[in-house]
């Protein structure tokens, strides 16, 4: 590893990172890494290989290496679809996924049946699940019908299963499910099974 053509032995060294070269290379995200995945249906959101085909299959196997580890920031369903985002930064998923945040999550879903004014008013209301037999009252939701079946969720936190068990407690199946926007970010035109880099947000 070198510093300004120095060869560095002392690993107490403070330096700056984007002097740094290894092997001759700059070193990939210096700073931190922030990724956006069109996650498709089948992927689980885990390390765990056991637990069938990853998200993290689809990124490069050399971020498996990096420390701080590379995380999903909240997850999705294996049978979700969509926008996903992957951090090196423990702060940053606590950002984006503490509720106290406000950051929006974008749903849309196809329903066995039409949205109706008493599932709006329930989700604005905010519902009431069981959390391994607690009671879990969701904040707030906007619920809006995109015509026929198609609804869209927005949510400011993200419970396991959420969507799909909101709906549940309204008497609706949830068929299909995608997230289009999580905060600021939109997946654009990135194809499914594809990811790109994003610019860290400042602090
Ligand atoms: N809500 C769900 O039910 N599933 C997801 O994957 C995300 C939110």
């Amino acid at each position: 590893m070198k510093v300004q053509g120095v060869v560095l032995d002392d690993a107490s060294r403070r330096v700056d990172p984007d002097q740094v070269r290894l092997d001759g290379e700059p070193l990939e995200f210096p700073h931190g890494l922030l990724v956006m995945l069109h996650k498709p249906v089948g992927l689980v959101c885990s390390h765990d290989t056991k637990e069938g085909p990853r998200v993290y299959d689809l990124l490069p196997e050399r971020w498996q290496e990096r420390d701080p580890k590379v995380t999903t920031i909240g997850r999705l369903d294996k049978e979700t679809s969509g926008i996903l985002l992957f951090t090196d930064q423990g702060s940053l998923v606590q950002r984006l996924t503490s509720p106290k945040h406000h950051v929006d999550k974008v749903y849309e879903a196809t329903l066995d049946r039409e949205v109706t004014a008493v599932m709006i008013e329930a989700f604005e209301r905010g519902l009431e699940l069981n959390e391994g037999g607690e009671r879990l009252q969701t904040l707030p939701a906007v619920l809006r019908s995109l015509g026929g079946k198609r609804a869209e969720v927005t949510l400011r936190e993200g419970k396991y299963h959420q969507v799909r068990r909101m709906f549940a407690a309204v008497g609706a199946h949830v068929e299909t499910l995608a997230r289009t926007r999580f905060g600021e970010w939109t997946l654009g035109d990135l194809p499914e099974g594809e990811w790109k880099e994003l610019p860290l947000p400042a602090h």
